[in-house]
C-alpha cells in the first residue's frame, strides 16, 4: 500500500504549505513565519505558525505540527493515504497505484496498521455474511444498533472459529511476526497461531485520522469476560486512544464541548440519537494522554459515566486529570444503575441533552459527594470534606475561577479564607514534589537527548560537531536515536519530518520554528560533555563489574589489565568533570536559549 519516499516528496514539493494553509486560514506575515489562530484548539491570540523555508507548521499553544500532509490529515480528518491522494490530485500529479509500483521497506508500525485494516475488513465482511454473521446481526439489532452506525464505526464480527482470520492475514502476505505483533493472532506452542477474537462483535479503535489502532470484541451474551481487547502493541497503548474520536472530532469542534462516556455502546447510542460530540474512554478513568488528545479539539468537557461505584471513581479521577490539563469539566450524574446507552433507550435524546446541559462543575460534584459521605456536623467531618476537595482546587489554573470556588467553599464549610488557602498551598507543593520525583531520572535523561536533537534541528551547522563526538546508539530513546541516525546520514529536513511519527512531528516542527536563540553553542557543549560523561560512567561501571569477576576467578593478568583500564577511565572522568554539568547529579537540562526545559 506504500508509496516510495520520492513520490511523497514530489507531492509535498508541489504543494506549498503556506499556500495551502492560506486557503483555509487567514495567514499574517510575522518575521520569517506566517501566523494565524490555531484551527486545532481554541485561542484568542495566534500561536499557529507556518514556515515557508522549512515547509512546516506548528502551534505553540497545543504543540501540534508537521508538514503539509499532516496539516491535511488533521484539518480535514483524512487518513494518510487520502491526504496524499488529495494533495497529488490538487497538483495534477499521478500517483502510482498503491499496492504496486514503488516499494520501500515499510516500518513495523505501518505493517501493524495494515494488519488491522485487513482484519477490520474481514470482520465487517463476516458481519454481513448470511450464516456466520446472523447471530451477531441479531444481537446488534436487539441492542438497537442500526446498519448505518455499523458502517460509520466499522463494527464487525469475529466468527466462532480458531482459525478464520489467520489464513486471511497470511493470504495478504502478512508475516507471522506482524500478525502476532498486532495482537490479532495468538502464538501457540507447537501449533499454528490462532485468532484472538472469536465469536465476538468487533469494535475497531481508531485514531483521529481513522487508522485502526486495535479492537475491542464483545461477547454476544452475558459470558465473561465481556470484552477481549487488543493487548499492548507497538501501535496500541491502553489509555492512549479514544473510541469514536475520528467520527466525533468535527462535532466536538463545532459544539466546542466533548461528552465523555465509558463504553463503545454508549458512544454508538449517542451518535445514533444525533449527539455526535461524544468519545469513549474505554473502561477505566480518563488518562493524561487522552486528555491531551482531546485538548486539541476543545477544553470543555462533560463526564457522562455509568452511575455505579466504578463510574463514580472514574469521575473523580478523570475530573482531577482534566482540571490539571486546563479543562473546564462538568459532571452529569445519571440515575443509579444506568449508563448513557440504557438511559437513552428509556428516556430519549432530549432528556439526555437536558441532563448534560444541567451538568454540574466537577468541584461542586466532589463537594456534594464528600458531604454526603462525611456529613458536616462536626469539625472533623468538615475537615474530611475539605481534604477531599482541596486536591481538585489545587489543580485549577485560572485564578479568578479558583477565587470564586474558594469563597463558596469557605462559606459552606465555615472555614476562613486564609486557612483554606494555606491548605491549598501545602497540597500544591506536595503535588509538585511528587511530580518531580516521578520525573526523575528517566525523563531528565530523555530531555537531554531531546535537547541534542533540538539543537541539531534548529541549527544544522551543529550536526558535524555532534557527529564527531556521538553515535546514534548513545541515545537511549529508540525514537530519538533513529532521528539522529537520519540526521547524520544527511537527509533533508523535509524528508526527516515526513519520516517520523506524529508525536515526533509535533516535537520536531516546534524545535525547528523556535526563534533563534543565543547561547546555542554553550548549550551544545554542555550537552555533548554530558553525553561524554555518561558514556564514561557506564564504561567505568562495566569495568568494575568485570574486575570483580576477574577477582573471583583469580585471573591475575586480567585483573591487572582491568585495574589499569579503570584507573584511566577515572582519570578521564576527573578531567571531564572540570567542565559542564554532571550526568549523575542530573543538573537541569537547559534549552538552547538557556532557560530550563521544565
Ligand atoms: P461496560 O461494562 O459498561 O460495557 O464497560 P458496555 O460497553 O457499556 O457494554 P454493555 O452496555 O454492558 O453491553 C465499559 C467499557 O469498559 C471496557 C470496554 O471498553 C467497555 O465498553 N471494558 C469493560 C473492557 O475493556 N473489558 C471488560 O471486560 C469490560
Ligand atoms: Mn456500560
Amino acid at each position: 500500500m506504500r508509496w516510495g519516499e520520492d513520490t511523497i516528496q514530489s507531492v509535498k514539493d508541489a504543494n506549498d504549505v503556506v499556500e495551502f494553509v492560506s486557503q483555509h486560514l487567514p495567514l499574517k506575515k510575522s518575521g520569517s513565519n506566517f501566523k494565524a489562530l490555531c484551527p486545532f484548539h481554541q485561542e484568542k491570540t495566534p500561536s499557529f505558525m507556518v514556515n515557508p523555508t522549512r515547509q512546516i507548521f506548528h502551534c505553540f499553544g497545543c504543540n501540534i505540527g508537521g508538514d503539509v500532509i499532516r496539516f491535511v490529515m488533521l484539518y480535514e480528518g483524512l487518513p494518510f493515504v487520502e491526504a496524499v491522494t488529495k494533495l497529488a490530485g490538487r497538483a495534477g500529479i499521478e500517483l502510482p497505484r498503491t499496492g504496486t509500483g514503488e516499494h520501500h521497506d515499510p516500518e513495523e508500525k505501518d505493517q501493524l496498521f495494515r494488519a488491522n485494516r485487513i482484519a477490520g475488513g474481514f470482520f465487517t465482511g463476516m458481519l454481513m455474511k448470511d450464516r456466520a454473521g446472523e447471530q451477531a446481526r441479531n444481537y446488534l439489532g436487539s441492542r438497537g444498533i442500526h446498519s448505518e452506525a455499523c458502517k460509520t464505526f466499522g463494527i464487525g464480527y469475529a466468527p466462532d472459529e480458531w482459525r478464520a482470520l489467520a489464513p486471511a492475514l497470511m493470504k495478504e502476505g502478512l508475516s507471522l511476526k506482524e500478525s502476532v505483533g498486532s495482537g490479532l493472532l495468538v502464538e501457540s506452542e507447537g501449533k499454528d497461531p490462532y485468532d484472538r477474537f472469536r465469536n465476538r462483535i468487533m469494535f475497531p479503535i481508531r485514531d483521529l485520522s481513522g487508522r485502526v489502532l486495535g479492537f475491542g470484541g464483545r461477547v454476544l451474551d452475558e459470558t465473561l469476560p465481556k470484552y477481549v481487547n487488543t493487548p499492548e502493541t507497538v501501535i496500541y497503548h491502553k489509555g492512549d486512544s479514544l473510541f469514536g474520536i475520528d467520527i466525533a472530532a468535527p462535532h466536538i469542534r463545532e459544539a466546542e464541548e466533548v461528552l465523555l462516556v465509558e463504553g463503545y455502546l454508549d458512544v454508538i447510542a449517542l451518535h445514533q440519537a444525533g449527539i455526535g460530540n461524544v468519545v469513549g474512554v474505554l473502561g477505566t478513568a480518563l488518562t493524561q494522554q487522552q486528555a491531551r488528545r482531546i485538548r486539541r479539539l476543545t477544553t470543555n468537557c462533560v463526564l457522562l459515566f455509568d452511575a455505579d461505584e466504578a463510574g463514580r471513581k472514574a469521575v473523580m479521577r478523570s475530573g482531577e486529570i482534566l482540571l490539571g490539563e486546563g479543562f473546564r469539566c462538568r459532571v452529569a450524574p445519571l440515575e443509579p444503575g444506568e449508563d448513557p446507552d440504557s438511559y437513552l433507550q428509556k428516556k430519549g435524546p432530549e432528556d439526555l441533552l437536558a441532563k448534560t446541559a444541567q451538568a454540574m462543575p466537577i468541584i461542586s460534584f466532589v463537594l456534594k459527594d464528600a458531604r454526603e459521605q462525611f456529613g458536616e456536623e462536626g469539625v472533623d467531618d468538615r475537615l474530611k470534606v475539605l481534604d477531599a476537595i482541596v486536591p481538585y482546587l489545587a489543580k485549577i489554573k485560572d485564578r479568578a475561577v479558583l477565587g470564586l470556588y474558594l469563597n463558596e467553599i469557605g462559606e459552606e464549610l465555615r472555614i476562613e479564607q486564609g486557612d483554606l488557602r494555606a491548605r491549598l498551598t501545602s497540597v500544591k507543593s506536595r503535588d509538585q514534589r511528587r511530580l518531580k520525583q516521578e520525573q526523575e531520572p528517566e525523563l531528565r535523561l530523555h530531555r537531554r537527548e531531546e535537547l541534542l536533537v533540538h539543537i541539531m534541528v534548529r541549527d544544522p551547522a551543529a550536526v558535524q560537531k555532534v557527529k564527531e563526538q556521538i553515535s546514534s546508539e548513545d541515545l537511549g530513546s529508540p525514537e530519538l536515536s533513529k532521528i539522529v541516525e537520519k540526521i547524520f546520514s544527511g537527509v533533508t529536513f523535509n524528508s526527516l519530518i515526513s519520516s517520523v511519527d506524529d508525536r515526533m512531528k509535533d516535537l520536531v516542527s516546534g524545535w525547528a520554528l523556535e526563534d533563534p536563540v543565543e547561547g546555542t553553542g554553550k548549550a551544545l557543549d554542555d550537552c555533548l560533555s554530558w553525553f561524554a560523561k555518561r558514556k564514561l560512567q557506564s564504561s567505568i561501571r562495566e569495568t568494575k563489574k568485570k574486575l570483580q569477576e576477574a577477582e573471583k576467578k583469580g585471573d591475575e593478568e586480567e585483573f591487572g589489565k582491568l585495574t589499569r583500564k579503570s584507573q584511566e577511565l577515572v582519570k578521564l572522568m576527573r578531567e571531564q568533570e572540570k567542565t559542564g554539568s554532571q550526568p549523575e547529579d542530573n543538573g537541569p537540562a537547559t534549552s538552547p536559549g538557556g532557560e530550563a526545559l521544565e
